[in-house]
């Protein structure tokens, strides 16, 4: 098929009702098909983006003109929903990440080469401008080589402490986790060699007994000497806020999502905005230039997009820094 892709968006809860809300507008593609296991919340979302509702994953599936899923149900369901898009010959948008086995991971990513399925990780800040331009100013140069990367995910409010637990989404390390690992070997290509990290249980107590904590903070050392720090949190309070700072051998890059996006380059020169990293929502520029890539990539194109072993090597490093928190040690990590 070509044209605009006839794409169904499967668990529209939270994330997935923001994805099927901000592409269904989109040029390029048809958000044909909403489904949920909650009958109600499919029928909802689908009369909000004129889509067709399922509760039934078979009878979605045994539509014939549907090329895509694009699935954010519960990260635990995301290898059996992944199994029946690609049993059905579909091309998959996943959000992160695939499966919190890295094992089961790499398999499914293997199935879908091997099936030449597209099966891309629904990684966003991959596609948002701030990020996007830091990262091509690193690679063009700006800043020499990178020696130091600061990354932080502090979201507003803790989700429930069910959500939390390891077992249902990851936990911290894992859940908010895996985008700040992609960003680190995004950025840089290096390798991660060894991971030390604290969780930091210092504000809700009930997150704590099922395994997490509300903060943590780890070091990830990179071959050849530079190193990352991740910083997580569940309690920021004045929104979800993310930022990426880069130490380079001749300069810096500073990327902002909140109150606006935007990426400032630093060097002897001063410290400017990166012209085109300007957005009020970086976020919502993410979601839909992710949903772009998808296209192309679907199409043929030469898009580079993040495949299922990408969120492999993301939940590897969540888990080492599960480990060095558990255990106090530094963890190697086999890359
Ligand atoms: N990329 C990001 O920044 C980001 C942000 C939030 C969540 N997520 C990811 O999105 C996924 C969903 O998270 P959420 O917070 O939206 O969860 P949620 O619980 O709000 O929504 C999940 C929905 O999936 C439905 N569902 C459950 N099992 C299903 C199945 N087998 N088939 C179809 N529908 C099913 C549920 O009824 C629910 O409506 C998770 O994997 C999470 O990691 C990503």
């Amino acid at each position: 098929m070509s044209g605009r892709l006839r794409l169904a968006v499967v668990g529209v809860g939270r994330m997935g009702a923001i994805h099927a809300e901000t592409i269904a507008p989109m040029f390029g593609i048809d958000v044909v098909a909403v489904a949920d296991t909650s009958p109600e919340v499919a029928r909802a979302v689908g009369e909000r983006i004129g889509a067709t509702a399922y509760s039934s994953l078979s009878d979605l599936a045994a539509r014939g003109d549907v090329e895509a899923w694009l699935i954010a149900t519960p990260t635990t369901t995301h290898p059996a929903v992944v199994s029946t898009a690609l049993d059905a010959g579909l091309h998959v948008l996943c959000e992160k990440p695939l499966s919190l086995d890295p094992g089961e991971s790499e398999s499914l990513a293997a199935r879908a080469a091997a099936e030449n399925r597209v099966l891309q990780i629904g990684f966003w800040r991959r596609f948002s401008p701030p990020w996007m331009l830091a990262r091509k100013a690193v690679m063009d140069g700006a800043i020499g080589r990178p020696l130091m990367l600061r990354l932080s995910q502090w979201d507003a409010d803790p989700p429930p402490a069910s959500f939390c637990d390891p077992a249902t989404s990851g936990g911290l390390a894992i859940d908010c986790g895996v985008h700040e690992s992609d960003l680190v070997t995004w950025f840089t290509g290096l390798a991660i060699e060894h991971v030390t990290a604290r969780n930091l249980p210092l504000v809700d107590p009930s997150l704590g007994e099922v395994g997490d904590a509300d903060n943590l903070v780890a070091m990830i050392d990179l071959a050849g000497g530079a190193v990352a720090t991740i910083d997580l949190s569940r309690n920021a309070r004045y929104g979800d806020d993310v930022r990426t700072e880069i130490l380079g051998s001749n300069g810096a890059i500073f990327v902002d999502l909140l109150p606006t996006g935007r990426a400032r380059l630093a060097t002897a020169e001063g410290v400017a905005t990166i012209p085109g990293s300007e957005t009020d929502d970086a976020f919502a520029e993410g979601i839909r230039g992710q949903a772009i890539a998808f296209v192309g990539a679907v199409r043929g194109e030469p898009v580079e997009i993040p495949s299922g072993s990408t969120s492999t090597l993301a939940v590897a490093v969540g888990r080492a820094i599960q480990e060095s928190a558990a255990t106090g040690q530094p963890i190697a990590l086999a890359t």
